[in-house]
């Protein structure tokens, strides 16, 4: 048999000679379709060969070759590391660090920083260039509608800013709500508005005895009932361009009686965890928990670290047990069960590393608590979504380990050598002012950090309001 000058004609005719005029006419309509397939595939070809996926040229030979690595390995990401800023990873294609890396992976190796890859020539932020440009434009066209509430309101003390200064464990919700008010970003006009404040306070519902921590959903589940029947602004986007903030833990069952609302609002939380229900990480956002401090302390940068690691606190979770259990008699990493005689500031100030060990809830003032006293964070919490982890790079700044980690913490911290213990410092120092609240929000703090991520969080296309 001569050989077909049309190869593909063997996939149809294997055998039967009488078959051939058919063939031939299968080949009559396969020449055009193939001709056709190929015209549509050099198009694709063309179309994904001359546009990029960076709109800014100068990036690429600078970001190329990374950025190529940092794709393969972005597939293990947790889905918020993925979703760093849509600019963001348009810009520089990485899609940010692997910040929960060692956090999903059980047998993850040393740090980055004991496996020596080149983390640490990154600065604090994913992008910095992006950030300030982003933020600057934030700051000028960001605004927020706060839904309205009397002095008379019966809620009164749960729905308006508080009157006294925040305080205590939680006092981030209501720094929160404070400095909001005060700022610019309100607007009176809810057709400008980017996005809607629902002003309930957690902290103020739980301390209320005719609500308190049951009664949370019911109350929620009614006043969100009221704000969609009462304005037309929830309809529009089933909720997804309203917000609130809580910190304190019970505000994760807020929405248990709203479930329509929970998969829509955006909740900016501290107990900010992946394997909570409440808590949806591509959509929520994690708010830091930061005990209030005034004054800085006066030997910041002077303060001798001679510790290795420092951890104090109640052992409320087994990852505390195990570390106590672990390195409870070390003379290197000190873990402490219960209080301190000693003041907690001299500990911090004296300590290399600070451990933030998961309790009940994977947040806790300790991170908070470390990088106000310079100390390099540990993070040991499994599946926490660290705060502002969109914008900042918490590796450039602290540890992060899984809770099986624990037996080899020393190994792991004495494998950063001191130069990039310096890195590591310096980083801390330079993160500061973002894990800060002020009576009057000062600029980058923490409180235009939560506005900021918010704002990568807006909705751009909405129904315009009718009048
Ligand atoms: C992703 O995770 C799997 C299992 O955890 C691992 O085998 C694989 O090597 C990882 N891939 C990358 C690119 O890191
Ligand atoms: C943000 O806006 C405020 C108020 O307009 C302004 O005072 C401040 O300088 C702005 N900050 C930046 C970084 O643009
Ligand atoms: C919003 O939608 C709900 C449910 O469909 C409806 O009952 C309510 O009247 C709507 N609100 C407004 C202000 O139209």
């Amino acid at each position: 048999m001569p050989q077909s000058p049309f190869p593909w004609r063997s996939f149809s005719s294997s055998s039967s000679s009488s078959s051939s005029s058919a063939n031939w006419f299968r080949g009559f309509f396969f020449i055009p379709t193939c001709l056709a397939l190929n015209t549509f595939l050099f198009i694709l070809f063309y179309i994904s060969s001359t546009s990029t996926p960076n709109p800014f040229p100068s990036q690429i030979p600078t970001h190329f070759s990374y950025s190529s690595s940092r794709l393969v390995s972005s597939r293990n990401l947790s889905i918020t590391t993925l979703r760093v800023s849509q600019k963001v990873s348009l810009r520089n294609g990485n899609g940010g660090p692997p910040l929960s890396l060692h956090q999903t992976q059980p047998s993850s190796p040393l740090p980055s920083f004991g496996r020596g890859n080149h983390e640490q020539a990154e600065g604090v932020f994913h992008d910095e260039e992006l950030f300030l440009e982003d933020y600057k434009e934030m700051n000028k066209s960001f605004k927020i509608y706060v839904y309205p509430h009397k002095r008379s309101d019966p809620f009164a003390r749960s729905l308006l800013p508080e009157d006294f200064e925040p305080n205590g464990n939680y006092a981030s919700e209501s720094y929160f709500k404070k400095s909001l008010i005060k700022s610019h970003f309100i607007t009176n006009n809810p057709k400008e508005a980017d996005f809607f404040f629902l002003p309930f306070s957690i902290t103020g519902l739980r301390n209320d005895r005719r609500v308190s921590v049951s009664g949370i959903p019911n109350f929620i589940r009614d006043y969100i009932f009221d704000v969609s029947h009462k304005y037309p602004y929830w309809n529009r986007t089933g909720g997804a361009d309203h917000f609130y903030v809580a910190c304190h833990s019970v505000g994760r069952s807020a929405m248990d009686k709203s479930s329509e609302a929970k998969s829509s609002i955006v909740q900016v939380v501290c107990s900010s965890s992946y394997f909570l229900t409440g808590y949806i990480s591509h959509k929520d956002a994690a708010l830091p928990q930061i005990w209030p401090r005034k004054e800085d302390p006066p030997n910041l940068v002077s303060s001798k670290r001679t510790r290795l690691a420092f951890f104090a606190g109640a052992m409320n979770s087994p990852t505390r047990q195990e570390l106590v259990r672990v390195w409870g008699k070390d003379s290197e990493i000190f873990a402490h069960s219960g209080r301190l005689k000693t003041p907690y500031a001299d500990e911090l100030l004296k300590s290399k590393f600070c451990l933030h060990v998961k309790g009940f809830e994977v947040n806790t003032a300790r991170v908070g608590d470390s990088i106000f006293y310079g100390c390099v964070p540990v993070i040991i919490a499994n599946y926490y979504d660290l705060p502002f982890g969109d914008i900042l790079n918490w590796k450039s700044f602290s540890v992060v380990v899984t809770t099986s980690d624990i037996p080899r913490l020393k190994e792991i911290l004495k494998g950063i050598n001191d130069e990039e213990y310096a890195i590591l410092q310096s980083n801390v120092l330079k993160v500061r002012r973002h894990f800060k609240w002020h009576s009057s929000p000062v600029d980058y703090d923490t409180f235009h950090m939560v506005m900021y991520q918010l704002w990568l969080r807006r909705t751009s296309v909405r129904l315009p309001l009718m009048d």
